[in-house]
């Protein structure tokens, strides 16, 4: 049996002022080594719910673990174990490749030669070795999604979290930070992350879940979930067959 990292139990979280669950009542789990999607259209509760896994904002109701760590107990540990790609960037621009890096792992307590070096090898293993001493802020979309993506991995988390992470990329970068993440998975790191392309989910992922108004539709693997509907040939047929809708309707 698989070890199971990522226990979610019954998770809502009803935002301040608002009438809606912005994700209800969800339960999941999720275990080591996982690729896992967690798919939906704009406004689905994908970056809430990992909000709360990554201790950015508290769940109204429910519990999670990861590691069987929970925030209320063991908040450190928690924090050390995962690594956190934002949908947005979390960037310096005035600050170099090198030195956006140094400072993320400085906050995990890397540190001297040995965070230098690890921000060298990083940046070389996702062809920016030749912009390290560049400022980000001159950067095109697809390199600060690689830096964002690399400033996350740094101090060798065992989960990591990414909310949306091939956005206004190219292909070349897509490519590039897929390939990245294929090869952190074989190494061991169990990923969690959130995306609107169905079909890049397809074929990256080992499992996803379907996600719209906050609630979790189905979950399973994209060939398990395709082969449960009839005259479903893609992840796009099996939601609009769950929804009545297509993903970008609106
Ligand atoms: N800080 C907030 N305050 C109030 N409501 C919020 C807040 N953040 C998100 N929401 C609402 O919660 C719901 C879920 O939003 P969320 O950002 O989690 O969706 P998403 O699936 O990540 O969407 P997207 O694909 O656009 O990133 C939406 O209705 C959104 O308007
Ligand atoms: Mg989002």
């Amino acid at each position: 049996m698989s070890k199971i990292v990522i226990h979610i139990d019954s998770l809502s979280k009803k935002y301040r002022g608002s009438q809606e669950f912005a994700v209800e009542n969800l339960s999941l789990t999720i275990v080591q080594g996982e690729i896992f999607g967690l798919l939906g259209p704009n406004g689905a509760g994908k970056t809430t719910l990992i909000s709360m896994l990554c201790g950015l904002i508290t769940p109204s109701e429910g519990t999670f673990t990861i590691h069987d760590f929970s925030y209320h107990e063991s908040p450190k540990q928690l924090k050390a174990s995962i690594g956190v790609v934002p949908q947005d960037f979390a960037l310096y621009p005035s600050l170099t490749a090198k030195e956006n890096l140094c400072y993320f792992g400085s906050m995990y307590g890397l540190k001297g030669k040995m965070l230098g070096d690890k921000a060298d090898a990083a940046l070389a293993s996702l062809g920016l070795a030749g912009y390290k001493d560049k400022q980000v802020g001159t950067f095109s979309g697809g390199m600060k999604r690689r830096i964002n993506l690399l400033a996350a991995v740094l101090h060798e988390p065992a989960v990591l979290f990414l909310d949306e992470p091939t956005v206004g990329v190219d292909v070349h970068s897509k490519k590039a930070i897929m390939g990245y993440l294929l090869e952190l998975n074989a190494q061991g790191t169990t990923i969690v992350y959130t995306s609107h392309h169905l079909q890049e989910a397809q074929e990256f992922c080992t499992r996803v879940g379907i996600i719209e108004s906050g609630k979790l539709w189905r979950i399973g693997s994209p060939e398990a979930l395709i082969a449960s509907i009839p005259q479903a040939n893609n992840l796009e047929d099996v939601f609009i067959d769950l929804t009545g809708r297509g993903f970008r309707d609106g």
